[in-house]
C-alpha cells in the first residue's frame, strides 16, 4: 500500500526548504530562506514537511511536520529595521530600480512554525509512522524538505501495518476477497491559491480512500452550501459500487435524496448516479413519474398508511372542513388486538365494527376515484338480521365490487331507523357512521356536505398495483446490492419525513433481526442529505436515525450524513463518526465544534477563509491525521466507462 521501498525515498533533494532550528515533542521551528523556498516551489500554509538528519548520517527516522504559520526569529526586529532602512534608501519611482538588485542575504531568512505530526521509521521491512516524537536532539541539524509527488502520496495514503492488518481482517469478515479496495478521490491541496504547489497536474499527489473505512461505519460530510457535499457523496456511492462489483460482495446503498439530484440528470450537474449505474439503480418517488417506482402505498391494502397520508395532505390544505371530515382525520384504522379487550365476545364485536369501518372507508376511497387493486373486493361481516334487511341477495362477507359496496351502504342508510330498531343503536359504530356520512354526502342532520370529494385531489398518492409494502420492496433491493434513490424532492414534507423514517425503521429492524439470529446482516450504506433535520442535536437519541447512527454498525449498516452545520449534529453521534470530510465553513462556532475532533484545529483558519468548491479536509479511519484534499469532480462519463469495463 505504501509505494516507497525505503525511508530515504521520502526525501527529495530538490525540495529542500531549510533546517529545524528548534524542535520539541509538539512543535518545530524551521529556518528557511527565500531562495530555498522558491526552488521548492513555495511553502503553503498547512503543507507537510519532512525533517531528516543529513544523508551522511544514519537516516533512522524522518519527522513529519505540518506548517502552522510563521515563527518569529530573534533577529527579526533587527532585520526589519534594516529592511526599512534599505527600502527608504531606494530610488523613486521604483520602476527605475534595477530588477537584479539582490536583497541582502540576511533579509531572506525567516522562521516557519510547524506542528509535529509524527515520526516515520523503517521497521521489519515496512514504513511506520508513530504519532509523536520519541526523543529529539537540541542541536539544530535536521534538514527539512517539502515532499511532492510519490513521496507526498506515500505520506497521505499511509496506513499503519496494524490498521492494514485490521482492515484485512475486517475485509475478510465482511466477505471481501483479494487486495483491499481503495479508490482515488482527489489530490492534495493546501491552500485556495494553488498556482505553485499544484501548478502542474502531473505533479499532484493522489489521495485514496479505503473502501473498508466506510463499510459499517459512520461518515460525516460537512460544508457550506454549494461547496461540494453532494459531489463527495456521489464519489462515495461510486466507490462503494466499484468495491461491490470488484469483490462480488453485495452492498446495498440507499440515498435520501432531498433535492432530487441523485435521481435525475440535472442540467447543472450533468449526470446523476441513476444514469451512471442504470442497471443497478432503482428510483422511488412520491408521485407517479416515468422511470420511478412509487414510494407510495396501496391505500386499499395498507389502510393505516393510506389514511395517515390523506390526513397529512388534507391537514396541510387549509380549507374549511366539516365536523365529519374532522372526525375522519382523527380516526384510528389500526386493527383491534385481542389483548385490548376483556372478553372474546367484546373483541369479536369490535373486530366486526372494525371490518365494517374499513369497508365503508374503502367504498369512500373508490367513490372518490381511487382505483381498486386488480381483483380487489370490499369485504366485511354483517349479522344476518342486518344483511336480510339491507339486501338479502348480497353478503358483503363474500366481497363486493365498489359499486355494490356503495349501493349496500346507500340502502343501509335509507333503512337506518329500521336497522337501529332491529339491532340496537350500535348497529354500526360512530366511526362507520361518519364514514357513511362522507360517502353519501349527508351529515347526521341530513344536510349536504362535500364528503368524499375532499379526497379526490390526492388520488396520485395511492399506488393501486402495489402488492407489497414499499419498505419491504426497498429492503429486498438493498439486500440484492442495488442503489435505491429515494427522491424526496416532491411531495408533502410531513409525509416525506414519516415515510423516510418508516423505511429507515424497516431497514434497522430487519438487519438487526438478522444480526440477532446469528446470521450475517446484509451490507447497507444509508446516505442522508440535510442530516441536521434527522440526527440533529435536539433529536432524542432513541429516535430511529440516531439509533441507526449509533448502533447500526453492528448490523452492518453504514451511515453517511451530509449537512452544512457541524454544530447541528448530535455530539454523541459525531464523536462516534469514523470519517469526516469537511469543506468551507463560514463561522468560528462551526469551526470550533469541528476543532474538537482529531487535528482539524490545524485547519481552523483555512476552513473559514478558503471557499473553494470541493476543497475538503479529510480524516478517515485509516489515516492517522487530517489530509487537505481537492476532491475530484464526480465525472459521470468517466464513471460510466469504469462501470462498463467493470473497473
Ligand atoms: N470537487 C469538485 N470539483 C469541481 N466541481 C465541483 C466539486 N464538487 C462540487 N462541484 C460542483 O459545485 C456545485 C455544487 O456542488 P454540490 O451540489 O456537491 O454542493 P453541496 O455542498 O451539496 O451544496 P448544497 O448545500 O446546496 O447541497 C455543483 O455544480 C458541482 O458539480
Ligand atoms: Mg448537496
Amino acid at each position: 500500500m505504501n509505494a516507497l521501498d525505503s525511508l530515504a525515498a521520502l526525501i527529495q533533494p530538490a525540495q529542500f526548504v531549510g533546517w529545524t532550528c528548534q524542535l520539541d515533542y509538539e512543535k518545530a521551528v524551521v529556518l528557511t530562506s527565500d531562495h530555498w523556498k522558491s526552488r521548492a516551489r513555495g511553502v503553503p500554509h498547512n503543507c507537510f514537511l519532512l525533517a531528516a538528519a543529513a544523508p551522511d548520517q544514519s537516516l533512522g527516522e524522518i519527522i513529519l511536520l505540518r506548517v502552522s504559520g510563521a515563527a518569529p526569529l530573534p533577529l527579526d526586529d533587527e532585520n526589519l529595521r534594516a529592511k526599512i532602512r534599505d527600502l527608504k534608501s531606494r530610488p523613486f519611482p521604483p520602476a527605475e530600480t534595477p530588477s537584479d538588485v539582490a536583497a541582502p542575504e540576511d533579509f531572506q531568512f525567516g522562521g516557519l512554525a510547524c506542528r509535529v505530526l509524527g515520526t516515520f521509521y523503517w521497521q521489519d521491512g515496512q514504513l511506520r509512522l508513530g504519532s509523536d516524537i520519541e526523543s529529539y536532539l537540541h542541536a539544530p541539524h535536521l534538514e527539512v524538505y517539502r515532499p511532492t509527488g510519490a513521496a507526498l502520496e506515500a505520506i497521505v495514503n499511509y496506513v499503519s501495518p496494524e490498521r492494514a492488518a485490521a482492515a484485512r481482517e475486517e475485509a475478510r469478515r465482511l466477505g471481501l476477497e483479494g487486495d483491499l479496495p481503495r479508490f482515488p478521490i482527489g489530490t492534495v491541496r493546501y491552500t485556495s491559491t494553488d498556482r505553485l504547489h499544484r501548478g502542474d497536474a502531473g505533479d499532484r499527489a493522489v489521495v485514496h480512500l479505503n473502501a473498508v473505512d466506510f463499510l459499517a461505519r459512520r461518515t460525516a460530510v460537512f460544508g457550506m452550501t454549494r461547496t461540494g457535499k453532494s459531489n463527495t457523496v456521489k464519489q462515495l456511492v461510486s466507490v462503494v459500487m466499484r468495491t461491490s462489483r470488484g469483490s462480488g460482495l453485495r452492498i446495498g446503498q440507499v440515498i435520501y435524496d432531498l433535492n432530487g439530484e441523485y435521481a435525475n440528470a440535472n442540467q447543472q450537474d450533468q449526470g446523476s448516479i441513476a444514469e451512471v449505474f442504470p442497471g443497478d439503480t432503482l428510483r422511488y418517488r412520491m408521485l407517479p413519474t416515468p422511470g420511478f417506482q412509487l414510494i407510495l402505498n396501496n391505500f386499499f391494502t395498507q389502510v393505516v398508511e393510506g389514511h395517515t397520508t390523506l390526513k397529512g395532505l388534507i391537514e396541510a390544505n387549509k380549507i374549511h372542513r366539516t365536523a365529519d371530515m374532522e372526525a375522519f382525520l382523527s380516526m384510528d384504522f389500526s386493527e383491534p388486538q385481542r389483548m385490548e379487550y376483556s372478553s372474546d365476545a367484546e373483541f369479536q364485536r369490535q373486530f366486526g365494527n372494525h371490518q365494517r369501518k374499513i369497508g365503508a372507508y374503502q367504498t369512500m376511497l373508490a367513490r372518490a376515484g381511487y382505483e381498486l387493486p386488480p381483483n380487489f373486493k370490499i369485504t366485511f361481516e354483517t349479522n344476518a338480521g342486518i344483511r336480510n334487511k339491507v339486501n338479502p341477495s348480497v353478503d358483503p362477507a363474500n366481497g363486493l365490487t365498489a359499486t355494490q359496496a356503495f349501493e349496500w351502504f346507500q340502502l343501509a342508510r335509507q333503512i337506518q331507523d329500521e336497522l337501529i330498531t332491529a339491532s340496537g343503536a350500535d348497529w354500526i359504530d360512530p366511526d362507520t357512521n361518519v364514514l357513511m356520512n362522507l360517502l353519501l354526502q349527508r351529515n347526521d342532520q341530513g344536510t349536504y356536505i362535500p364528503g368524499f370529494r375532499l379526497l379526490q385531489p390526492y388520488k396520485d398518492y395511492h399506488a393501486p398495483t402495489r402488492t407489497s409494502d414499499v419498505c419491504d420492496e426497498i429492503y429486498q433491493h438493498l439486500v440484492a446490492g442495488k442503489i435505491v434513490i429515494l427522491d424526496l424532492s416532491v411531495g408533502d414534507p410531513v409525509q416525506r419525513e414519516r415515510l423516510g423514517k418508516r423505511i429507515a425503521q424497516h431497514i434497522l429492524r430487519h438487519s438487526m433481526a438478522t444480526f440477532n439470529s446469528g446470521k450475517h446482516a446484509p451490507h447497507i450504506v444509508i446516505y442522508v442529505e440535510e442530516a441536521h433535520n434527522i440526527i440533529g442535536r435536539n433529536e432524542p437519541l432513541t429516535d430511529i436515525w440516531p439509533t441507526i447512527a449509533k448502533e447500526g454498525a453492528k448490523a452492518r449498516l453504514a451511515t453517511v450524513y451530509a449537512t452544512q452545520e457541524v454544530s447541528s449534529i448530535h455530539p454523541n453521534i459525531l464523536s462516534n463518526t469514523e470519517n469526516i470530510l469537511v469543506s468551507h465553513l463560514n463561522n468560528e462556532n462551526e469551526v470550533n465544534e469541528l476543532a474538537k475532533y482529531y487535528d482539524f484545529r490545524d485547519f481552523s483558519k483555512s476552513l473559514i477563509r478558503a471557499q473553494n468548491v470541493g476543497f475538503a479536509r479529510v480524516k478517515t479511519l485509516s489515516s492517522p491525521f487530517v489530509i487537505p484534499v481537492q476532491i475530484d469532480r464526480f465525472d459521470p462519463e468517466k464513471e460510466r466507462q469504469r462501470a462498463g469495463t467493470g473497473r
